[in-house]
């Protein structure tokens, strides 16, 4: 098997225009735009590899659930879902986006909160202690008025209420902070004017109580409501998944090294305290320059030969690229236990370019996936709309950059969906 996809350049294959879609004009139906998320699904893709690989009641999991794309198109679909995903906000964005609540019942306590605002003392807020972080990214007065709003939601009674106004506040967090408001990197903008937390969660949430009362209308109505749909906080590498379960994997692994997701989310990170030390809550992230293995010998022959060839350039981008894929290999071999025989993996993924290397993970991947007997149905070539990703990088420090430094270099103007079969 090895040898067989061991020479493969995917570069040949054409672009499939019937997976571009280049007309879409809002990828924020149902609960989708709740909160941003990094490379996040474009939910039409979802909803086509759904449609076309899983059959109603079937179950659908997602390795890398990020912000719950997948099991939100997966309800809507009456399929049943199962997200993991190592980071807790990611766990409580899609706890929110997959459980709407009775309107009315997010309505009232919306209308408590709000009326509560009128009790808000700047002083008995100004000096509560959360994070040192948080005192680099807020003004005093933002965040008090964020703790004042933080103990109004958390006073909720309702878990699944609770969920969906701690995403509310999550997602202003970044426009009521100093954070660059168009970057993913922790920076500083020296001119920007923070939104006031009272202004901006009012504002967002009343957003969100629409798509919320839309999605919660078209589940009853399809009696999809109360389909099983759950996501766990576990490492895509050792799932409690049952072994032989799912029907379909609908899955895009992060980029090697390139959005370091656990500092992306150090403003929610630190109010909610999920993160207490830094180091060790990247620790199990895969695909981040902080990963602590230290290996270079990598099981694939051309996942090896890219290796071999950064080697010569630069050591630690070898490294950070080996322990990707070895611990794309081990999520690889996780998916083959727990599918069903016949079970389809659908794989979204990007190659990029290392210091004139080209890393092809999309290639590696269909190695990886026929040394363990899964069986290739179909490879499709899409383009990326630019507005959705990030497609450069800098070339020394190899980050997602702005399309305006000088150093950048073009990356991921398109992408593969790997479809295979485990036999
Ligand atoms: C490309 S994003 C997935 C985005 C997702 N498709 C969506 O629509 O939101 C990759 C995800 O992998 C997660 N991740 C990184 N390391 C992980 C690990 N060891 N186990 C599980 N998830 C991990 C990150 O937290 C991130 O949410």
């Amino acid at each position: 098997m090895q040898n067989q996809t061991h020479n493969i350049t995917f570069d040949t294959i054409p672009v499939n225009p019937d997976w571009c879609f280049k007309n879409v004009r809002s990828v924020e139906q149902w609960t989708h735009g709740y909160h941003r998320y990094p490379a996040k699904f474009l939910p039409n893709l979802v909803k086509k590899l759904i449609e076309e690989y899983t059959y109603e009641n079937d179950l659908v999991a997602d390795f890398f659930a990020g912000c719950g794309t997948t099991l939100v198109e997966a309800k809507v679909h009456g399929r049943k879902s199962i997200g993991v995903d190592i980071n807790p906000v990611a766990e409580l964005i899609t706890k929110a986006k997959t459980n709407p609540v009775a309107p009315q019942k997010i309505e009232n306590r919306f209308n408590l909160i709000v009326e509560s605002f009128d009790d808000f003392n700047l002083k008995k807020y100004s000096n509560i202690a959360v994070h040192e972080r948080i005192d680099y990214w807020f003004s005093q007065e933002h965040k008090a008025k964020i703790a004042f709003l933080y103990d109004k939601i958390l006073a909720t009674r309702d878990r699944a209420t609770k969920d969906f106004f701690l995403v509310a506040l999550s997602h202003i967090l970044k426009n009521c902070s100093r954070w660059l408001q168009s970057s993913t990197k922790p920076q500083v903008d020296p001119k920007k004017n923070p939104t006031d937390p009272f202004v901006a969660f009012q504002a967002h949430t009343k957003q969100m109580m629409k798509k919320n009362a839309e999605f919660y209308a078209q589940l009853s109505k399809d009696k999809y409501l109360k389909t099983k749909c759950e996501i766990r906080l576990e490492d895509a590498r050792k799932t409690s998944i049952r072994a032989n379960s799912v029907s379909a994997i609908i899955t895009s692994p992060p980029y090697v090294t390139s959005y370091e997701y656990a500092d992306i989310h150090q403003l929610t990170g630190y109010w909610y305290e999920y993160i207490t030390d830094m180091t060790e809550f990247r620790k199990n992230f895969i695909g981040t320059f902080y990963s602590l293995n230290q290996e270079l010998e990598c099981g694939s022959a051309l996942a090896q030969e890219i290796i071999d060839s950064l080697l010569k350039k630069d050591k630690r981008t070898a490294k950070e690229v080996a322990n990707y894929f070895k611990d794309m290999q081990a999520v690889a071999k996780e998916m083959h236990r727990v599918l069903k025989k016949g079970g389809h993996v659908c794989l979204v993924i990007g190659n990029t370019t290392f210091k004139n290397v080209k890393v092809k993970s999309a290639e590696v991947f269909a190695e990886i996936l026929a040394d363990l007997d899964f069986e290739m149905v179909e490879i499709i070539k899409r383009s990326i709309p630019y507005k959705l990703i990030p497609t450069i990088r800098d070339k020394k420090t190899g980050k997602f950059s702005k399309m305006e430094n000088k150093n950048s270099k073009l990356v991921y103007p398109e992408e593969y969906i790997l479809i295979a079969k485990k036999g």
